[in-house]
């Protein structure tokens, strides 16, 4: 059964000209989600991974069963202003509008290996910014693992000297 047939396309969402990808219909199906992070483990399987980082809110749905699946720890990606403890702090674009990027300063340990887990590769603008956060904190960015990638975003290249890995593409 392929992916996209779980997965339901919104045109024009959350503004015109922007075909929205919904997982929560995938997400849903408890077999297909299930079958989606197991897949994911199996395109991530020859790294060498201490820690999973995942980007707020989508990127936990993703990033939070694949850290359980792999057996390692998993460190939110949050917007600023919801970490309680002391941060950095990075300002990004969107594929619509602009955000910042928060990690607990203590989230890594220095030379830990961390793969970057999220729902969609569009622009980059979401991961080359964690890749930084990361990175900033020590931690080495083992790769980053994706649901989705809209190729024609062109997302990859933001990501110069990252290991890119996604399960379903449009
Ligand atoms: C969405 C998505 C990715 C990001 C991809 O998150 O979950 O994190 O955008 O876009 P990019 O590659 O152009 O950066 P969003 O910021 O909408 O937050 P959400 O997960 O809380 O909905």
């Amino acid at each position: 059964m392929d992916y996209k047939e779980y997965i339901r396309v919104i045109p024009d969402f959350p503004q015109p000209g922007i075909s929205f990808k919904d997982i929560t219909t995938l997400m849903k199906n408890g077999g297909m989600y299930r079958r989606a992070i197991n897949d994911m483990k199996e395109l991530v399987s020859d790294l060498k991974i201490d820690l999973i980082a995942g980007p707020e809110a989508r990127g936990f749905v993703v990033g939070a069963p694949l850290a359980y699946a792999l057996g390692v720890g998993f460190i939110p990606i949050r917007k600023s202003g919801k970490l309680p403890g002391e941060t950095i702090e990075e300002a990004y674009g969107l594929e619509y509008g602009k955000d910042t990027l928060a990690m607990h300063k203590d989230a890594i340990e220095p030379g830990q290996n961390v793969l970057i887990a999220d729902d969609l590769l569009a622009t980059g603008g979401t991961i080359a910014t964690s890749v930084n956060l990361v990175r900033q904190l020590g931690g080495n960015v083992a790769g980053a693992a994706f649901l989705i990638e809209l190729s024609e975003l062109n997302g990859r290249a933001k990501l110069p000297d990252v290991d890119v890995f996604t399960l379903i593409k449009y």
